[in-house]
């Protein structure tokens, strides 16, 4: 059966947000961060702290966690290294995301950094988190393809996912970077994972929507038993080093589907839809949430 309860991980501010093309200023993230709050979203990663350079969108890490951080959400920020790691426990983060990928072409786009260096930088940054109280978030992008490499080996994919398990990560997030997978490798790989000893309720899932398959996947991985699933206000959101990544998962269409099943989410789609009108105001383009149009324009 379906589980009683989702808990969202909202991504708007991060996955969203480090791909737009014009500078949004810090008090409008923070004041997207607040209403994200006030929807009644409990999860919301606030940001990066990445290199600068490499997500200039992000950079304004510092000033922007310390104006959201006394939010009553739990506000999970994404570290790549020690360093970003430094930076966000500097702040009093409580919540970390390192993120590894299932490619080799991928851990160097996105990391500069093959694979195995990549989870050699990981492990320590996961040791040291865990050893501060902080909790654990670890994301394996391209489970599903992979933008250079095509079809990606389930038992690649389960290989990172152990690895990341392993350090201690406290939950994983499987990424449909791209947004190609269909449901039938959804519950193929969360199968072996179930295989491999991952428990469900340590595993989310997290669906670019570039095919418009991610409602599915995600009825697929709820009826495997997952609970905890990604999703961004107003279906922001990409990768600026995977081509082809278009936006999440909206969150409004994820509450429409979930309310729908009777399944508790915590959320006020009204209040969240009015949140992306805003933001899509704040962008100067329209959200490209279905749920997101039909709910402004009743
Ligand atoms: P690098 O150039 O190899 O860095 O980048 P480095 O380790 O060689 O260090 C070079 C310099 O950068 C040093 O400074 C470091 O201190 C500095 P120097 O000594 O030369 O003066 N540096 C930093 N400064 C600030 N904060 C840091 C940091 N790290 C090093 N954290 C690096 C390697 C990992 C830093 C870089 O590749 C990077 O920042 N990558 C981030 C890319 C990113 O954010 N991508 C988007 C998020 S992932 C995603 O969207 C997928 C996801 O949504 C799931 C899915 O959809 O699949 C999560
Ligand atoms: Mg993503």
């Amino acid at each position: 059966g379906l589980p009683a309860r989702v808990r969202i991980h909202e991504v708007g501010a991060r996955d969203g947000l480090q791909n737009e093309k014009t500078a949004v200023p810090t008090a409008v993230k923070a004041e997207f961060i607040r209403r994200l709050a006030g929807a009644g979203l409990t999860t919301i990663e606030a940001t990066s702290f990445v290199h600068p350079k490499w997500v200039p969108q992000l950079a304004d890490a510092e000033e922007l966690f310390p104006q959201v951080k006394d939010l009553d959400a739990a506000l999970p920020v994404l570290v790549p290294n020690q360093r970003g790691l430094d930076r966000a426990l500097a702040l009093g983060a409580g919540y970390v995301a390192v993120f590894a990928s299932a490619t080799e072409s991928f851990a160097k786009a996105n990391l500069n950094r093959t694979l195995e260096e990549s989870l050699a930088v990981f492990e320590p940054v996961v040791r040291h988190a865990k050893d501060a109280g902080v909790r654990v978030r670890g994301y394996v992008s391209m489970c599903f393809g992979d933008p250079w490499e095509g079809p990606v080996p389930l038992a690649q994919v389960a290989r990172v996912c152990g690895a990341l398990r392993d350090m201690g990560c406290d939950e994983l997030s499987l990424g449909d970077t791209i947004g190609v997978a269909t449901p039938g490798q959804v519950r193929a790989l969360l199968g072996l994972l179930n295989e491999r000893g991952v428990p469900t309720d340590a595993i989310g899932v997290h669906f670019h929507d570039t095919y418009g398959q991610a409602l599915a996947n995600t009825l697929a991985a709820l009826q495997h038993g997952v609970t905890t699933v990604d999703a961004s206000a107003g279906g922001l959101g990409g990768c600026p080093y995977a081509k082809s990544a278009t936006g999440n998962l909206a969150t409004e269409d994820l509450v429409w589907m979930l309310h729908g099943l009777g399944i508790e989410t915590g959320v006020d789609l009204g209040r969240l839809t009015a949140t992306s009108v805003w933001m899509a105001e704040q962008l100067g383009r329209p959200s490209p949430s279905r749920t997101v149009r039909a709910l402004s324009h009743e």
